[in-house]
């Protein structure tokens, strides 16, 4: 029996048990999930041999360290389906994430993976506040992304009324959150803005519309960026973490009542945080890039996957399970610019304190001899769209770039609609640099 130090008849028990009763089961599952991937799929039978582990090793939770590391890549060149641990007719459905070059890295979930799933997105849900007979709109995308079929799944599993629009069509998108009257939303908080800009463009007010709780993730965004979405529709705002190789979404959420990063659902994802160019696991608390091992997934397991997410853990409070900062970026967004290390969010925190700018943006960075330039593409506010406003409001941005993160930037300030909208993911970065860097 665990051991349930609050009383919390709403959360299931693992979600307040003990540190001791979760580390206890933890082993007891990556003992198996390790196992069951060096018996059942080649891929790990030989990464093991070659680093001359096995699965008898793990003895304690740090042991897992002695385990070789699992890449997109080892995915891709077992494309499609040679990370199964399973028989293919086992697998009951398959998600895939198309990745901007090379093959698309293949998933495969069996019944009880998507029982899983669907109970951590649930949970995820319920810590944001919602609760059963909530009408919930999901405008992430349905199909091979994991967003819109994940979200789905686990909002009929806590009993919620599902609205599956998956994205795109932003009028119809307005009309059916006027008529249908969802509490949740569940999308990219990107796509929330495009839905905030046709609010307005319709003459609606967003802050009476009926949504109370916006469930964003797929893509980094700031603390910024939920000031201004929770101001814009007077609504809570929260963070879901997640990755198809891992799951999907509710690999981590955060909780309405403290907002103060993700809490990883640790009974089924145990993370590490490793550095990214040693591969040393790092205590708690320092930053680096974030690494999961499944703990309970039976069609393909994986071991110490390495997301290239930077982020760092943090002791629980809301719940007994760790947090994870909110991402800041993912290594592969990082952009040096003159030695310094930048990411999109931090020019996006920087935007957002211009009054006269609207959070649209794009990045470009391209090479001027043999230093790297960026210059920042954003829209003008629909009150700040004269060519003094917006010469004025490029100007703000740059020394704001330049005070707070060390770079200087070029800033184009263009009308409103400029910039390409995203209906799922943003684009936040072009690179023009010439290929062969
Ligand atoms: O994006 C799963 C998901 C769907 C999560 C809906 C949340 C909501 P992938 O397409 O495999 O899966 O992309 C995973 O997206 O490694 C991160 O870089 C990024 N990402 C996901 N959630 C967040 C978040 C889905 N809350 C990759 N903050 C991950 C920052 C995020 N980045």
């Amino acid at each position: 029996m665990l051991e349930v130090e609050e009383r919390r008849p709403d959360l299931e028990p693992i979600e307040t048990a003990a540190r001791e009763d979760l580390a206890a089961l933890q082993l007891e599952r990556m003992r198996w999930s390790v196992r069951h991937a060096y018996e059942n799929v080649k891929f790990y039978k030989d990464s093991f041999d070659a680093a001359d582990v096995h699965p008898d090793d793990l003895q304690s939770l740090a042991d897992l360290a002695k385990f070789p590391f699992t890449t997109k890549q080892d995915l891709r060149d077992n494309y499609p389906f040679g990370m199964f641990a399973v028989p293919e007719e086992d697998i009951c459905r398959i998600h895939a994430s198309s990745g901007t070059t090379g093959k698309p890295t293949v998933v495969g979930y069996t019944k009880k993976d998507i029982e899983t799933w669907a109970g951590v997105v649930a949970r995820s849900i319920r810590a944001a506040g919602g609760k059963p007979g909530d009408k919930v709109h999901i405008a992430y995308g349905y199909g091979l992304f994991t967003g819109g079929l994940g979200a789905h799944y686990g909002a009929e599993a806590l009993g919620c009324t599902v609205i599956p629009m998956s994205g795109g069509m932003t009028e119809r998108q307005v009309r059916l959150i006027e008529d249908f009257k969802p509490e949740i939303i569940m999308v990219t908080p990107s796509y929330m803005l495009s839905i905030l800009d046709e609010y307005r463009k319709e003459g609606l007010d967003p802050r009476k519309s009926s949504i109370k709780i916006g469930i964003f993730g797929a893509e980094p965004w700031t603390n910024s960026m939920r000031e201004e979405i929770e101001q814009a529709f007077d609504m809570h705002a929260v963070d879901i973490y997640g990755l198809s190789e891992v799951m999907g979404p509710g690999v981590a959420q955060e909780c309405v009542e403290t907002k103060d990063g993700l809490h990883i659902w640790e009974d089924h994802f145990y993370p590490e945080i490793i550095d990214p160019v040693t591969g040393e696991v790092l205590p708690d608390g320092s930053e680096g890039e974030l690494v999961f091992t499944t703990l309970t997934k039976e069609g393909l397991p994986i071991i110490r996957y390495r997301t290239r997410d930077l982020t760092r853990l943090m002791p629980g409070t809301a719940r007994k399970m760790r947090r994870m900062e909110k991402i800041t970026g993912r290594s592969d967004d990082m952009m040096i610019v003159r030695g310094v290390n930048v990411f999109p969010t931090q020019i996006e925190e920087q935007m957002l304190r211009c009054d006269g700018l609207s959070p649209h943006y794009q990045i470009q960075i391209a090479r001027k001899g043999r230093m790297d330039q960026l210059t920042v593409n954003v829209e003008a506010a629909a009150h700040a769209t004269s060519d003094a406003d917006r010469l004025a409001s490029a100007k703000e941005l740059a020394v704001h770039v330049k005070n707070n993160i060390g770079i200087s930037v070029g800033v184009d300030v263009g009308l409103p609609n400029s910039i390409e909208r995203s209906q799922g993911k943003a684009t936040r970065v072009i690179d023009l640099r010439p290929k062969e860097d």
